[in-house]
C-alpha cells in the first residue's frame, strides 16, 4: 500500500475476527525497530501475548471491561521503554523533558508498528486504559521498564469509525 493511503486508511479497530499469526507479528515488530530513537538507544521493548489460552487470561486480567470487549479475538503487544536511556547522556538528564523522551521514542516506535501492521493487512488498537501492575506481574516485566500501551492486533471485522480532525490552521503555525 502507498504510504499516503496507509495514513488515510489506518483506523483504531474495536472489533476483530481473529488474531495475527506469530510470524506476521514478528515481522511487524522487526519493521517497528526501524523507528528512530534517542542516540539510537533502541529503548523500546515488546511483549507479545498471542497464544489462545494466554490471550483470554491476559485480556480479562489487565483490561477494563470496555477494552476487553474492544479487543476480543485479537492478540496483544505490550510496549515498554527502558528508563534512563532516552533523554540522558552518561546517566545525566540532558534537558527538561528528561524521562519523557522515552515515551517520545516509544510513540514513534508504536507509530511504525501500527503502520507496518496495516501494511501487512492487520489492524490495531492502542489501549492506554490497562492495569500496568497486573501486566508487569503476568509478563514478568523488569522494574526498569515503563509499561505504556497494550496494542491489540488482528483481522478487522469491519471498518474503524471515521473521524474528523481539527482545522490545520488551529494546530499549525509557520514562522
Ligand atoms: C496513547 C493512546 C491511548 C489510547 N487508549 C485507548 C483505549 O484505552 N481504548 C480505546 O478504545 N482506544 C484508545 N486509543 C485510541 C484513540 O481513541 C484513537 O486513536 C482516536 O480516537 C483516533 O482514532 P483513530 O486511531 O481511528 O484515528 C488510544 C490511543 C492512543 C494514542
Amino acid at each position: 500500500m502507498e504510504f499516503r493511503e496507509l495514513i488515510q486508511k489506518r483506523r483504531s479497530v474495536r472489533n476483530y475476527t481473529e488474531s495475527a499469526p506469530r510470524e506476521v507479528i514478528r515481522e511487524i515488530l522487526i519493521q517497528a525497530q526501524q523507528a528512530p530513537s534517542w542516540a539510537h538507544t533502541q529503548n523500546a521493548r515488546c511483549y507479545v501475548v498471542d497464544s489462545p489460552e494466554m490471550r483470554e487470561d491476559f485480556r480479562k486480567a489487565v483490561l477494563p471491561e470496555f477494552n476487553q470487549k474492544n479487543s476480543e479475538n485479537a492478540a496483544f503487544i505490550v510496549t515498554t521503554f527502558v528508563k534512563g536511556l532516552a533523554g540522558f547522556s552518561r546517566g545525566v538528564q540532558v534537558n527538561e523533558p528528561g524521562e519523557e523522551w522515552g515515551s517520545y521514542d516509544l510513540g514513534l516506535h508504536d507509530a511504525y508498528l501500527i503502520f507496518a501492521a496495516k501494511d501487512a493487512g492487520y489492524d490495531t488498537l492502542i489501549m492506554g486504559a490497562r492495569n500496568g501492575e497486573k501486566i508487569r506481574e503476568m509478563l514478568n516485566i523488569p522494574e526498569n521498564e515503563e509499561i505504556m500501551s497494550v496494542i491489540a492486533i488482528g483481522k478487522a471485522a469491519g471498518e474503524g469509525n471515521a473521524r474528523t480532525h481539527k482545522d490545520p490552521d488551529e494546530v499549525i503555525r509557520f514562522f
